[in-house]
């Protein structure tokens, strides 16, 4: 009986550890692009996103302002696009870590932005590179350094 049934348990838990991994994958990995249609670096950011297991869907939109104001992050902390992961904004060129670090922490915030488009941040190669922030961003605008890059 024991060498009859060891082998399904076995089985069997492996099928739901690999079916609790892929649903908290989904759930921590869609993002969603707002940029408009003939933004190159935008292409270049979401290839990044790819490469590091999201799976990105492209919204085309001609008014990248209008649906960031939708989202609820400020324009002051604008960049070329913006994007919506989970119930978290992403607002330019974020690096695909700080993103899994960011839920991975669970934080408490509106989400992350890289304001402007910095040299050498993903999706901005660059022979120049800067230092950069990425900044957490709340709800009411206020912000603090979550990454120095
Ligand atoms: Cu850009
Ligand atoms: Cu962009």
């Amino acid at each position: 009986m024991k060498s009859v049934l060891k082998p399904q348990i076995r089985s069997l838990l492996l099928v739901l550890l690999v079916s609790t991994g892929t649903a908290y994958a989904q759930a921590a990995t869609e993002v969603e692009v707002f940029k408009s249609p003939s933004c190159g670096c935008c292409g270049k950011w979401i290839e990044h996103l790819q490469q590091n297991g999201f799976q990105v869907s492209i919204r085309e939109v001609n008014d990248i302002p209008a649906a960031r104001k939708k989202l609820g992050m400020p324009d002051r902390l604008g960049s070329c696009h913006t994007a919506r992961v989970g119930d978290y904004v992403i607002e330019g060129h974020v690096p695909a870590a700080d993103i899994q670090r960011l839920f991975k922490e669970k934080s408490q915030a509106l989400g992350l932005a890289v304001p402007s488009m910095p040299p050498g941040s993903p999706g901005m190669g660059s022979a120049k590179p800067v230092p950069y922030d990425t900044l957490l961003v709340q709800a009411d605008g206020s912000t603090r350094v979550f990454a120095k890059h």
